[in-house]
């Protein structure tokens, strides 16, 4: 039977003190305006919600009524070649979620038991996991403290003969700094997976996530910026990969006769009903993309003159879509820490998020990396939270939330 990896807080010694405190619940306090609510919300504000307001019911309803709604249909190829061209790829493969996407991409390398694959250490647990599945090993790099992407200084330290790709990890929506890191893959030989789940519409230089590396992995899981409920897409525009990846993502069917498998292949499908809602959502992706862009100018202008509070920053080369808009809290100067800010802000109705707890810190993985410290990854565990960050985030929601965050600050009441 398996058993669960078990770590106690007194085993982690010092590290214990970046774990965050439990959610604290979240209560019905807030009073929605009418004319304001878009998305006809009472009580709370949620962290994130899903915004359906486009074809998604009529395409729906066009699946079920050609009676189309398993894996095969025409909502399956029109949302991998909308989606797939809206990323600047020549392909798109539709799957069950993102995790899977990650894992797809990446068995497409054919990857063996002891190759290696970079990663950073601050991101969801689904990066490391899809190296894992593979039979590889995850080598974690710190993040650079200005956009809490990968720190490229540290990678190739790490690259050693077994390495077989690198994944950056587009966090929160901000693209990393791809130009130095294709360089130094090409340089070595090795490929590039942009794990970009959390990174639609994002550009760096111009170029969208997803068209950065020499495939990617997206989600669009209910919280992502474009969603199908599950789902996800490996994006690439390499023929070879992309016929693997299809392959793959349906048992590996063998192209010469039915029931016949020259692969360990692996059932990722995605239906298409849950295309069709996923080609409603790329026809609002733009619009989405700009709220939120919005929303992140709105909440910078209104929290840059309270103390303590760091607004996420955004690189001259980015274009950042703020999946999560996420804050550092600095105790000294704020007054209190992340954990007591939270707790504030959930009395008043507001639902938060902390940031990711880096896959060294994770009892699942900490024999595996034991020892091992990244401190930037530590301190943004500790400090960072994410505020409501909804594409249908009204301004009337945004001035509560950042209201509630300078009414109670203590360094502000003196
Ligand atoms: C960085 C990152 N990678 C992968 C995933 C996995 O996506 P899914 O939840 O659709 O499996 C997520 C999901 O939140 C993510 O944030």
């Amino acid at each position: 039977m398996l058993q669960p990896a078990n770590l106690s807080l007194e085993e982690m010694g010092d590290l214990a003190a970046i774990i965050p405190a439990a959610d604290p619940e979240v209560k019905l306090s807030y009073r929605a305006i009418p004319e304001f609510d878009r998305a006809n919300r009472r009580s709370i504000i949620p962290v994130c919600e899903p915004t359906l307001g486009g074809n998604e019911l009529k395409y729906v309803q066009q699946a079920i009524e050609t009676n189309w709604i398993s894996s095969a249909g025409k909502f399956i190829s029109d949302f991998e070649a909308q989606f797939a061209a809206y990323c600047g790829a020549k392909y798109g493969i539709a799957c069950a979620n993102g995790t899977v996407a990650m894992h797809l991409a990446m068995a497409t390398l054919g990857l063996e038991a002891e190759d290696e694959v970079i990663i950073p250490t601050f991101t969801m647990i689904a990066t490391a996991n899809a190296v894992t599945y593979c039979g590889a090993k995850p080598v974690l790099v710190d993040m650079e403290p200005d956009y809490w992407q990968m720190d490229l200084n540290q990678v190739e330290a790490k690259i050693t003969p077994r390495t077989k790709a690198i994944v950056p990890v587009h966090i929160y929506g901000h693209p990393t700094d791809m130009d130095p890191l294709r360089e130094l893959a090409h340089k070595h030989g090795i490929l590039v997976i942009e794990d970009a789940a959390e990174a639609h519409g994002a550009e760096y230089k111009g170029r969208r996530a997803g068209s950065l590396g020499d495939a990617a992995g997206f989600s669009f899981y209910g919280n992502k910026i474009i969603t199908t409920g599950e789902g996800g897409m490996v994006t690439t525009s390499n023929r070879d990969i992309a016929r693997l990846a299809w392959n793959l993502r349906d048992h590996a069917f063998s192209h010469e006769r039915h029931f016949w498998h020259k692969f360990v292949g692996f059932n990722y499908r995605m239906t298409n009903l849950q295309a069709a809602v996923g080609l409603a959502q790329v026809e609002q992706l733009d619009s989405f993309v700009a709220a939120r862009r919005q929303h992140a100018l709105e909440y910078n202008c209104r929290l840059s003159a309270i103390p303590g509070i760091r607004t996420p920053a955004e690189a001259p080369w980015a274009k950042n879509v703020y999946w999560m808009y996420g804050i550092l809290v600095d105790e000294d100067e704020y007054g209190m820490n992340r954990d007591q800010l939270r707790k504030a802000l959930a009395e008043r109705g507001i639902e938060t998020r902390t940031f990711f707890i880096p896959m060294h810190c994770q009892p699942v993985y900490w024999q595996q990396f034991r020892g091992e410290r990244y401190p930037v990854a530590e301190d943004l565990c500790r400090r960072g939270f994410y505020l409501p960050s909804a594409s249908s985030l009204s301004l009337h929601e945004i001035e509560y939330v950042t209201d509630v965050i300078r009414e109670v600050c203590p360094a502000m009441r003196g």
